[in-house]
This record gives structure tokens, sequence and C-alpha cells, in this order.
């Protein structure tokens, strides 16, 4: 039986040219280089440049994915960005960049969850697509978390990066079984209960600021393990799929502890996990799809091989997806 899947045919990304090395910290803050490596991996981190915004990274990222797919803007049916930074309250930064792009039909929008929204803008991207709403999709992340950073708390302001990455995914005639290529199951989650353990202190309606970062690292961390696990092993389920079958876990890239454990309860060795936080720290909604772009340019992820996705963010918010690329 035919079927239409979402299939993968670009990608695109974007780092500012600030590169940020932990010894900037140390500097000015109670930190060490050694402290943040054995606590999170993170080796350094971009920061934009001052006037550099979110839509900058994401028209980057999004002007590569188009070139590595051999299509224009005028292809493309929509934008879907996920970002917690937007350039503005309002209009959506999809809308800039479906501007700057020379997109000039179609629709864009963006979507918020934290570092979860690459999950959540994939997901949706895929019902568009499955529902015949677009044939093709640019999906987007792109932060600059480096806005919203306290940099009096060291806990958080060493973590966290700026950059941008994005999908082109396009409608194409699957057959309805796993073999086929595209997005074959997602899953999304989210409990309202652990709003408090993670977000930004300022909104529009509450303080009429942007605020800044705040997180129980350590509780967040607890979460992340069991939750990131359990929503890749339902995506797998839902795909047909059990661990021996993933070529490729690209997980959200906050910790590298928390990376390996959630590997090591998905019985799937280090070997299969591609890993960016030591370069980019925590960029929030754009760090999957810059570590997709960065196993694609190593030559790691091959046509064919079956990829996990799993991210979790503030709200919480949490979801996965599998591909086969
Ligand atoms: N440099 C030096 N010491 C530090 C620093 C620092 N930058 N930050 C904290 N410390 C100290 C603490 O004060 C504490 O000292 P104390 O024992 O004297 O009180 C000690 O180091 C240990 O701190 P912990 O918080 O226990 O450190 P932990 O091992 O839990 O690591 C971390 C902290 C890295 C934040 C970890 O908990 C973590 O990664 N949590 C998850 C974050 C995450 O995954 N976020 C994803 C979602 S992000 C999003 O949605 C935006």
């Amino acid at each position: 039986m035919s079927t239409l899947r979402s299939v993968v045919t670009g990608v695109g990304s974007y780092l500012p040219k600030r590169v940020v090395p932990n010894q900037e910290f140390t500097d000015w803050l109670d930190t060490s280089h050694d402290w943040i490596v054995s606590r999170s991996g993170i080796e350094s981190r971009h920061f934009a440049a001052e006037g550099e915004l979110t839509s900058d990274l994401a028209i980057n990222a999004a002007k590569t994915a188009l070139a590595d797919a051999g299509y224009t803007a005028q292809d493309i049916d929509a934008i879907i960005l996920a970002t917690s930074t937007p350039d503005q309250t309002f209009p959506s930064t999809a809308t800039r960049v479906q501007y700057a792009i020379g997109m000039t039909g179609g629709f864009a929008f963006d979507i918020q969850a934290v570092c979860a929204g690459f999950a959540y803008a994939l997901a949706n991207a895929d019902a568009l697509i499955l529902a015949g709403q677009a044939k093709r999709i640019l999906v987007i992340g792109a932060e600059t978390f480096s806005r919203i950073m306290n940099w009096e708390d060291r806990t958080t302001c060493v973590l966290f990066g700026d950059g941008a990455g994005a999908l082109l995914l396009e409608a194409q005639e699957g057959t309805g079984s796993p073999a086929d290529r595209g997005i074959l199951a997602t899953d999304l989650n989210s409990d309202g209960a652990f709003n408090d353990l993670l977000y930004v202190d300022g909104g529009v309606s509450s303080t009429q600021t942007a605020g800044v970062l705040v997180m129980e690292g350590k509780e967040i961390f607890k979460h992340a393990v069991q939750k990131l696990t359990a929503t890749a092993e339902t995506a797998l389920a839902k795909a047909g799929f059990g661990q021996n079958n993933i070529d490729w876990v690209v997980p959200h890239q906050a910790n590298l502890r928390i990376i390996r454990l959630t590997a090591q309860k998905l019985r799937v060795p280090m070997k299969k996990v591609i890993v960016t936080v030591q370069n980019h720290g925590n960029t929030s909604a754009a760090s999957i799809p810059l570590a997709l772009a960065h196993g694609k340019e190593q030559g790691l992820i091959k046509p064919g091989q079956v990829l996990v996705c799993e991210a979790i963010g503030g709200g919480l918010a949490w979801g996965a997806a599998v591909i086969r690329w």
C-alpha cells in the first residue's frame, strides 16, 4: 500500500563565528575548564555577535539546507522554526526567514518547546506533509541562548551556546513499511507540573522583559535520563523497531553525562551516538539539527540508516523521532 513519507532531502547548519572556550569564563567567573568538562562535557560554544539575531542564524542554516537539496525558496511550501529566543515577541522569526530567503508563497510559523523544540517541529512538519497541507517544509531550530543567560549564575551560564540547523522535509511515496525512507514515527510529551524546574524569569504578560534562564540542574538531569529513554523507546516501538535496528542516536546535546546514561539505558554503544556538545554547548532547539548536519558532513550518517532523535527541555517537554535517512 502506498503511503506518504516525510523524507529528509537537505541539511544545513550555521554557527556564529565567535568561539568561546571554557577558559574565557575563568577570568571573571568562579569556575574552571575541568569542572565544566567533567560535569557537562562542554569545551567550547559559539556566541552570536552583537546585532546578530536568531533569524540571521536561521537564514544561513535554511539557505544551506536549500542548496543541499538543490531547491530554491520558491520550491518550499512552509517553514517551521523552533526557537525560545525569537527576534521579537511577534511576528514569528519564521516569517523573517521566509522573507529573507525570498519565499513569496506558503506559510511560516514558530514552535516553542524549548530544548525539545526540534522534536516538536519535526512531528508537526510530518503531520502537515502526511495531511497533504505541504509538500516541502524547511524545519529549522535556531537559538541565541547567550541573550537569556544570567552571567552571575555559574551553574547555568557555562552550559549554553548559539546556533542553527535546518532540515528540508519532502513528501515522497513510500510503501508503508519500516523499510521506507523518511520519518517513521514521532512521540511527543509534556508535563506542566515541572514548569519550575527550568524557566526564564521574564515574559511579555508577566514582567514585560525577556528574563534570564533559571534551572534546577540536578532535577532536570534525573528527569532527562528517564524521559529521554522512555520517549526513544516509544518512538522505536511505534516504528516497529527495537534497539538493534538503531544505526545512530542523535540526542539533544545538553550534557555528555545525560547522553551517555541515556545511550546505556537504550543499550546503544557510544560509537553509535552523534556527540557535538563538546563544541556547541547546549543550543536548545538547534542542537539536534546541528548534530545531524555534523553527522552528515563527517560521513557518519548514510542514506538508509535508522536514526533516533530525542530531546527534553523546559515545560517539561520531551519527544523523539525515528527517521530512516
Ligand atoms: N563551576 C564550578 N563549580 C560549579 C559550577 C561551575 N560552573 N556550577 C556549579 N558548581 C558547583 C556547585 O555550586 C556545587 O557546589 P557545592 O557542592 O559546593 O554546592 C557543585 O559544583 C556541584 O553542583 P551540582 O549542581 O551538584 O552539579 P551537577 O553534577 O548536578 O552538574 C549540571 C550540574 C551540569 C547543571 C547538571 O545538573 C546538568 O547538566 N543538568 C541537566 C541540564 C539539562 O539537561 N538541561 C536540558 C534542558 S535545557 C533547556 O530546556 C533550555
